[in-house]
């Protein structure tokens, strides 16, 4: 779950901007990935969570611009699709409050105060998204449907190409994937590197020594029957079906607010756990030692034990008594006879 922006930095620094709008395999512009269709802030946080990333921790200027390139790049891949303007909100990690103004993350850190967050719903509790187009950061109802952005949560670098079956990436054979130009006689390496520093260029087929770089058009075009696997840059993904929308998981559970109910609901919990500990301690003591019986029968039993036991001394000592009172009597009696 540790991010940590420094490798990113790093990596930023020793390939330079210039490079970057060249990718290369394992570019640091590939932990992220944009998703399409737009879907609502919950249903984006499955779909992330589905491939283990997460919806785009966007908390630094370096962040930013890094998600800058990654969408420059995307549009560039779809420009002619005239679906730029999918692009202008993205979904990222993160909640607003309108009552307070107070902004959360999934870990419960606010987000940084100097990002400026416009507002652009009356709802409490708001979801956040990035506008590529004028930089800022909006919080609008979670329900509205959008792109997405996902990213990876780890800071191992990702294949920038990727594998996938060609159902998950097209609905339909006949698309808008067509072919961008052939080249003989390229290993699959060379086929892939020259996809990736080329900007127009989406997907490769590489087939027996040939390498088919394929691009998006406005015109449909089709994938042979044999075609169940395609080669494709990482940075975006299309979804031909969105996983169906997800419940959504009650704010208070990202990260419960410490009011004076939860408090005391918390103190009550650990007392009754307490008085349940109690009793379960107690009995098991009960079953290792004899404890003294409080009852009253036996108390009863007690005390008449007691009494006999005092009654048969009594007597005994009694009738001693009586056989001396006696004895007393009679010498007494002697005495007054003689
Ligand atoms: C996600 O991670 C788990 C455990 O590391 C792994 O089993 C699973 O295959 C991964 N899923 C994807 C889509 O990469
Ligand atoms: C993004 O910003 C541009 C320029 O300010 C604006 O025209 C557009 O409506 C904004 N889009 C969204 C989704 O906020
Ligand atoms: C929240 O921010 C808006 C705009 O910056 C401001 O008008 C409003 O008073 C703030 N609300 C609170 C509770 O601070
Ligand atoms: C937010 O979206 C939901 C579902 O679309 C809707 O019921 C609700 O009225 C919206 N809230 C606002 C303030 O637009
Ligand atoms: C996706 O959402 C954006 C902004 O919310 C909207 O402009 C665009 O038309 C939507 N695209 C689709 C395919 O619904
Ligand atoms: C492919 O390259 C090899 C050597 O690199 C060469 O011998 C062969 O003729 C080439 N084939 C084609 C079709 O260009
Ligand atoms: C009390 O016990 C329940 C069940 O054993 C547990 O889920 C809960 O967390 C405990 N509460 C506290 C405050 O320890």
């Amino acid at each position: 779950m540790m991010y940590d922006v420094v490798p990113v930095l790093l990596i930023l620094c020793t390939i330079g901007r210039k490079a970057l709008s060249n990718l290369q395999e394992s570019d640091p512009k590939c932990r992220y990935r944009v998703h399409f269709p737009n879907a609502s802030w919950h249903t984006a946080y499955d779909v992330c969570a589905g491939e283990n990333k997460t919806l785009a921790k966007i908390s630094s200027q370096i962040e930013i611009q890094l998600v800058d390139l990654v969408l420059l790049d995307v549009e560039k891949l779809i420009e002619d699709l005239e679906a730029k303007t999918y692009l202008q909100g993205v979904w990222i990690e993160g909640f607003r409050r309108s009552s307070n103004n107070e902004t959360m993350q999934q870990n419960c850190r606010s987000l940084d105060p100097t990002f400026n967050i416009v507002t652009a719903a009356e709802d409490d509790i708001l979801c956040l998204y990035y506008n590529y187009t004028d930089k800022k950061f909006y919080a609008d109802n979670c329900s509205t449907d959008r792109a997405f952005l996902c990213e990876s949560m780890t800071t191992d670098l990702e294949n920038c190409m990727m594998n996938n079956g060609i159902t998950s990436v097209v609905s339909d054979r006949k698309n808008g994937i067509c072919e961008l130009r052939s080249t003989p006689n390229l290993t699959l390496e060379e086929c892939k590197s020259g996809c990736l520093k080329d900007s127009r260029c989406y997907a490769i087929e590489h087939l027996s020594s040939s390498c088919k770089d394929l691009m998006y058009m406005y015109k449909q075009c089709s994938f042979g029957r044999h075609t169940l696997f395609i080669n494709h840059k990482g940075l975006f993904i299309y979804h031909p079906t969105l996983p169906s929308p997800a419940d959504a998981k009650p704010f208070k559970e990202w990260c419960p607010e410490i009011t004076q109910e939860i408090i005391q609901e918390k103190i009550e919990n650990i007392q009754k756990n307490l008085t349940v500990n109690k009793k379960e301690t107690n009995q098991y003591i009960r079953t290792l030692t004899s404890a003294p019986d409080e009852r009253q029968s036996a108390k009863n039993i007690g005390i008449v034990g007691v009494t006999v036991i005092s009654v048969v001394f009594g007597v005994i000592m009694l009738s001693d008594c009586i056989n001396v009172v006696r004895g007393i009597q009679n010498k007494c009696k002697r005495s007054e006879d003689s």
